[in-house]
């Protein structure tokens, strides 16, 4: 058997009519640039996450770049981020001349520590100036104490929630806690587009004006700028797709649910940690990760072999990648970024798994694991 981590074929398939349609309006109307279709994707993104503004931007990167920005966050200036997540939660920070400090990891979640980062803060050397909380795998990081801690340092607050469109913490959406969200819609995404679209979340009129203002070369009208923006748009065939695709989301997100409990339950007792799910927030799996007691090289190797495209997200946490050595980190420093990078791995949880691959990949990872 063949299982891909992402077979977006089979995702497409029955709703390519509507896809094909949504498309063929754009170009139909030439309005290719921002338009309706991105005003309308933005309103039901909105109301989807129960927040007052959403802004369509080029990619999850962008966004969390112009929310740096518009939050007034300079060159120089410190902002916090967890050492294990993807390149672009610190990429985006450097991209705009500020400086990432990294934090440690909790050993469970995976996401950002609270003590790690009250370490940072306590330390007076360190003015920091915000904090980029990640929604790791698509669970939301611990976000009633960092707003405390945001409270108490006066830190502005971009949640990136790239991997976590339409999970919960408590009874907020992701991206609607901080005083921004930026959402990533990467075609592997939960909700992804059919090339690289962002979005930013938001409750402040201000900001969001602002942040349409930035993300347009800073153009409020035409040929007047305002400010030194960047032409970081959605693109309106991609506002159109994710709107079609937004109706299908909680409907997939469940299915995704469903197949994590499957493998909850088959693979307990096991030796390997499976995913930790706190009372606070829900999870929509963008990623099914599990830990491996010792290394997760052997258990890849042996799941590829079998044809089941598991994969590492992370292997090489940030303070450890060359990009940021200038920042000065060194090994050690953050421990269980590192070992959560040499210990996990995922497996496919695509809403479209059919019984067959689901229990492929269940008696497959028990063999490897029994030994
Ligand atoms: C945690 C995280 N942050 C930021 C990004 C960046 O999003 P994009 O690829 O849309 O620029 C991603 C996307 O992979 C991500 O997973």
């Amino acid at each position: 058997m063949n299982i891909s981590a992402l077979d977006l074929k089979r995702q497409i398939e029955p709703i390519r009519n509507e896809l094909d349609l949504a498309i063929k309006n754009v170009i139909d109307n030439t309005s290719f640039i921002l338009g309706d279709s991105v005003r309308r994707f933005e309103e039901n993104a909105a109301r989807y996450c129960c927040a007052k503004y959403a802004v369509g931007v080029s990619n999850g990167t962008d966004a969390i770049a112009l929310s740096l920005l518009a939050l007034g966050i300079a060159p120089g200036d410190r902002v916090i981020c967890p050492a294990f997540t993807y390149y672009a939660t610190a990429g985006a920070v450097a991209s705009i001349g500020a400086q990432p400090v990294f934090a440690d990891i909790d050993r469970d979640t995976y996401n950002i520590s609270l003590k790690s980062v009250e370490k940072i803060l306590a330390s007076k050397k360190l003015k920091v100036k915000a904090i980029i909380p990640v929604h790791l795998y698509g669970q939301c990081a611990d976000m009633g104490g960092l707003l405390e801690f945001a409270r108490k340092y006066k830190l502005k607050v971009i949640e990136d929630a790239a991997q976590a469109f339409g999970a919960q913490y408590r009874r907020k959406k992701a991206g609607t806690l901080g005083d921004c969200g930026a959402v990533s819609f990467y075609p592997g995404k939960n909700l992804g587009a059919f090339g690289d679209a962002g979005l930013i979340l938001t409750d402040n009129k201000a900001l969001a004006e602002k942040l349409k203002i930035l993300r347009n070369q800073g153009n409020k009208n035409k040929y007047y700028h305002m400010v030194l923006g960047r032409n970081n748009r959605m693109d309106t065939i991609q506002a159109a797709v994710l709107d079609v695709k937004l109706k299908y989301l909680d409907q997939w997100n469940n299915k995704r649910r469903l197949v994590a409990q499957y493998y909850n339950n088959q693979l307990a007792g096991l030796n390997i940690k499976l995913p930790f799910v706190p009372e606070f927030t829900t999870h929509i799996y963008h990623q099914y990760t599990l830990r491996a007691p010792k290394s997760n090289k052997v258990i890849i190797d042996y799941l590829h072999a079998k044809g089941i495209d598991s994969r590492v997200f992370y292997p090489v946490p940030l303070h450890l990648q060359k990009c940021f050595k200038y920042l000065g980190y060194k090994r050690g420093d953050f421990p269980e970024a590192e070992k959560a990078a040499k210990q996990v791995f995922t497996l496919p949880i695509s809403p479209e798994l059919s019984e067959e691959e689901k229990e492929y990949i269940v008696v497959t990872v028990k063999e490897i694991i029994h030994g």
